[in-house]
């Protein structure tokens, strides 16, 4: 008997048991016996897919009155299904158009000088479209429409109906779009995006900055993010067998109810199956229903950033004996918890969260970060020892979680604003489902820094809302809020679960711990010390820091400072530091032409500043010696630099071209300064342990001028989809192959083969040249004037009459001035027709420049198209604003289009806004970026092509780089055609 077998007979057996819970225990009696037949997976009718690819892309809102409040499913302009968007702009998700923008001084500073905003309103809103086809067969399944982040204020049409409007920029929104979908035809989605107003004071980027999906299921299914696993264990101690307890939310759209069997498997990280568990439920016709199961496992594998290995939950949903929906989850198996003692815990032990607070921002893609791009991202955290992020402030991108689950890194997810309204609460529900199976997320952080209302009784009554919702949806998990504050003890602090510290250490912190001593506490935000890559002296002119670790701004401290403070207090539970990357906006100290913060322990590429070798220093096992600064000083021989050092070696001794500058002690989390007096040549270090062990040497030397340039990927070899990136450290090196650390040589790039150019980088906070170098279509439009019309006794449709020909004398016809805005009410009745005519003149030239369209405006309601007297094609629907291709039909002089127009209902008549688009070939100019302090990143995308691509980097003088990276087919991406 199969195993199929086995749940059919018990499924029929059921009624007449009337005991659903028998189910679990005989299929537990099976699965101890071995039994490891996996559920069959093809078999659900589940599709999850990829929409990323392939959507057109118009900067501008050419259309306001897209959006109908009066009529249902008839968008106009972009909206409507009939739009053409032939010359629009192809474009891949993520996108963020905010980073192609150029700077200006006057434009929001705070985000970056980006001309986005209201000043800029040409800059601030665009359109997107896709088409898509469905088959027939997908008819009597359930359609979703997911956006994991679009910034911001999104209004969104399905062939014409406007199926949502969502203005959060950072939350995910999802709409069933089933009933207006055509089945076995073309779907068009049309999404309008305004960036005019910011939610944050930090660089937010513009569009469709996170991934886009379309679901399928059947009709009874699990709900959108209806899984929720999580392990139990005793006292939350992580002894022994935990429970694992799966929580599955089934959404049935049926018009009955139906008996679901929910079937959950658990597959071990090393691939085996090790655990079957079933239970069944009724779910009412048209609604809802929880079903909850248990199991326990042994000898569990504890997810750790150490070891974050993964388990998998396969949960099958059957009605009628017949699978009508899979899914797999992935989970791990740990415990998380803050005592006020012992601080953070994970798995029952002190864990200190060495951690970074990160916007989702990168040099040269903006906000719009492909996923291989967060995995570099996380690596390079890690490189320092981090192993914790705070994704301030706001919901992160799931792709970020996959990540940090897999490559170990626990993550404190926070809202975007606080609010316990229902539109805030649907919001931290939609967030809170969609994570906590991460077993990366150990805390919730429900806003920060809410400086005018956090001391309020409003603003405690809020977070109380707030926090114990998290625990009707999550109980495995603490919330914190990220306060400002030093022992202030009201407010949100006087109700929320985890003290949360922004800056303000010292005597007040010992004070409140010693005053509230059963409330836990979090460094959720400290530092904010300012430093530029290679910069070793203030300069406010161009806007860079030192990169000593000083102080400049009033409220931060420095990196010893903070840490030296936490790192003998194991209750404060360690902290995240402001910030791991540089981002764009909140220039500080100083403003324009400074563009970027520089509060990162790296830069916007992800290139560390010496500031990394300190956390390194004392947040990894790893021995480290770092000195800075550089040494290419030439004028200042002679003169006092400051060197310091950064090692967790007992002892260093310095050295200065061989000669001993004297050795120091290192204290626990502190770092070595000295007095050398320059001469060129090599500064170096000997690193001793407690027993004068020589462990570690380093050195800095006074590199020769450039003399060629270097091009390293992360990667030689990454997927042929279209998605994955290789990032490419460009450096500029002297003879003897040592990086010139004041190289600031121009770079040109070129590629050939299957990659794409998807942004480039220096880390310099004051640059202004572009990340971006987008295709240009160049399109000259010339206005088509001087409309004759005259109603017609001839039915409109495509058939030949003298009216159409070049030669017909229309002089004694009606004139039709180009209005803006409307259709022209030339016919004034129902079912009757008229023709019009204009004549465009067009030149050699204009017609050797390129492809040649004719744009109408639209016609009411049915219209039929000749240029010269051939016919080009023809609308059916007043919204439409068709294009057609025209160049065949032209000639040098004078050229002359006709439509016959039939108005079916009210009035109506032709829109006399019509254009002839001179269209030249597409060029996308070079790619450049010019290197700061010797270094600067590319970022380049594969195609879809298997085999290779090569990168070649040149400037003037120097010797170039080639660098090849293969692109191979890799696991399929489920995607939309
Ligand atoms: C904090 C704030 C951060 C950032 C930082 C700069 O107060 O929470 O978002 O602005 O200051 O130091």
């Amino acid at each position: 008997m199969s195993f199929y077998n086995i749940k059919r007979s018990l499924a029929e057996l059921r009624p007449l048991l009337g005991v659903h819970r028998l189910l679990p225990l005989i299929l537990g009696v099976l699965s101890v016996g071995g039994f490891v037949t996996p559920f069959a997976a093809a078999d659900s009718p589940r599709e999850h897919l990829s929409l990323d690819a392939g959507w057109k892309f118009h900067l501008g809102d050419d259309w306001p009155n897209a959006l109908h409040l009066e009529n249902s499913g008839t968008g106009s302009g972009p909206a409507s299904e009939k739009f053409s968007d032939s010359y629009w702009r192809v474009v891949n998700l993520p996108h963020d158009w905010a980073v192609e923008l150029p700077f200006d001084w006057a434009a929001d500073g705070s985000h970056g000088f980006h001309t986005l905003g209201v000043r800029y309103p040409t800059n601030s809103i665009a359109w997107y479209r896709r088409t898509f086809e469905l088959p027939k067969s997908d008819e009597g399944k359930r359609i979703w429409l997911t956006f994991d982040g679009v910034f911001r204020d999104a209004t969104v049409w399905v062939n014409g109906w406007c199926v949502r409007h969502h203005e959060g920029g950072y939350y995910p929104f999802r709409e069933d779009i089933t009933d207006v979908l055509h089945f076995g035809g073309q779907n068009t989605i049309a999404v309008r995006v305004d960036a005019t107003k910011t939610e944050g004071w930090f660089y937010e980027g513009a569009g469709i900055y996170r991934h886009v999906w379309l679901d399928k299921t059947a009709l009874i299914a699990i709900a959108p993010d209806g899984i929720f696993v999580r392990s139990e264990f005793e006292g939350n101690i992580p002894q022994g067998s935990p429970e694992i307890a799966v929580e599955v939310r089934l959404l049935n759209t049926l018009t009955n109810a139906a008996e679901a069997t929910v079937d959950c498997e658990i597959i071990s990280p090393d691939g085996k199956s090790l655990k079957k568990f079933s239970e069944s439920e009724e779910v009412k016709r048209e609604s809802h229903g929880v079903v909850k199961l248990q199991s326990r496992l042994s000898s569990p594998i504890l997810w750790s950033p150490e070891n974050p290995k993964l388990y998998r939950l396969i949960t099958t949903v059957s009605v009628a004996s017949k699978i009508v929906d899979q899914k797999e989850t992935l989970f791990g198996i740990r415990t998380v918890g803050f005592d006020p003692n012992k601080g953070f815990l994970l798995n029952g032990k002190h864990y200190e969260l060495y951690g970074t607070c990160n916007h989702q921002d990168h040099a040269g893609v903006g906000a719009a970060i492909p996923d291989a791009l967060q995995e570099f991202r996380v690596k390079k955290l890690k490189e320092f020892g981090c192993n914790a992020i705070r994704t301030s402030h706001n919901p992160p991108t799931p792709e970020l979680l996959d990540v940090c689950d897999r490559l170990g890194m626990l993550v404190m997810d926070e809202s975007r604003l606080m609010g316990s309204d229902s539109g805030n609460m649907k919001k931290w529900d939609d967030q809170i489902r969609r994570d906590r199976n991460h077993p990366s997320v150990a805390i919730w952080c429900i806003a920060n820094e809410q400086f005018m209302v956090q001391d309020s009784p409003q603003a405690a009554n809020v977070a109380r809302t707030m926090q114990d919702y998290v625990k009707q949806l999550d109980p495995t998990r603490a919330v914190t809020y990220a306060s400002p504050e030093d022992d202030a003890f009201v407010g949100i602090n006087s109700v929320i679960e985890v003290r949360g510290w922004n800056y303000h250490y010292g005597p007040q912190m010992d004070r409140y711990h010693a005053a509230h001593p059963s409330q836990p506490n979090v460094g959720t935000e400290q530092a904010s010390v300012v430093s530029t890559r290679g910069i070793y002296e203030n300069d406010k002119e161009h806007g860079y820091c030192t990169a000593y670790d000083v102080l400049r701004s009033g409220w931060n401290t420095t990196a010893e400072g903070w840490w030296s403070f936490f790192a003998v207090r194991p209750w404060l539970s360690g902290g995240f530091v402001w910030t791991g990357f540089d981002y764009r906006g909140e220039p500080t100290p100083y403003w324009w032409p400074c563009i970027n913060s520089h509060f990162g322990i790296l830069d916007t590429c992800g290139f560390p500043k010496d500031i990394f070798y300190y956390y390194q220093s004392w947040w990894t096992t790893n021995t480290v010696l770092h000195l800075l600064p550089h040494w290419n000083w030439p004028g200042k021989e002679g003169q006092e630099i400051r060197v310091d050092t950064y090692s967790n070696c007992k002892e260093v001794e310095l050295f200065l071209n061989g000669a001993s500058l004297g050795k120091q002690t290192m204290n626990p989390n502190s770092k070595l300064t000295w007095k050398v007096n320059y001469a060129p040549g090599t500064l170096s270090a000997k690193g001793f342990d407690a027993a004068g062990k020589l462990i570690a040497e380093t050195k800095v030397e006074t590199t020769g001028n450039t003399t060629r340039i270097q091009l390293t990927p992360d990667r030689k070899t990454i997927a042929a989809d279209g998605k994955d990136v290789a990032v490419f450290t460009v450096a500029a090196l002297d003879a003897q192959g040592r990086v010139v650390p004041v190289a600031q040589n121009k770079i040109n790039f070129r590629i050939e083969g299957a990659g794409k150019i998807l942004g480039v980088g220096n880390g310099d906070p004051s640059c202004h040249e572009p990340d971006k170098y987008l295709s240009i279509l160049p399109m000259r439009s010339l206005p088509v004037n001087e409309w004759r019309w005259k109603l017609a006794t001839i039915p409109g449709d495509s058939s030949a009459v003298p009216e159409y020909a070049n030669d017909f004398d229309d002089s004694a016809w009606n004139v039709l001035n180009a209005k803006t805005g409307g259709e022209e009410s030339t016919i004034k009745t129902e079912n009757t027709t008229a023709i019009y005519r204009a004549h465009v003149t067009l030149t050699e030239k204009d017609l050797k420049d390129g492809d040649v369209q004719i744009r109408f405006a639209g016609c009411d309601d049915e219209g039929w198209y000749f240029m010269n007297n051939q016919f080009v094609g023809e609308s059916h629907d007043w919204q439409a604003q068709p294009a057609f291709d025209v160049k065949k039909l032209l000639h040098a002089g004078d050229n002359v289009i006709a439509v016959s127009v039939t108005n079916s209902y009210a009035q109506g008549g032709l829109n006399p806004n019509v254009n002839v688009d001179i269209i030249g070939k597409p060029s996308v100019p070079p790619w450049s970026r010019s290197l700061f302090n010797g270094l600067a990143q590319i970022i380049v995308q594969s195609t879809e092509d298997a085999g290779e691509f090569q990168l070649t980097a040149s400037a003037d003088g120097l010797t170039p780089a080639t660098a090849v990276v293969q692109t191979q087919p890799g696991p399929p991406h489920p995607s939309v055609p």
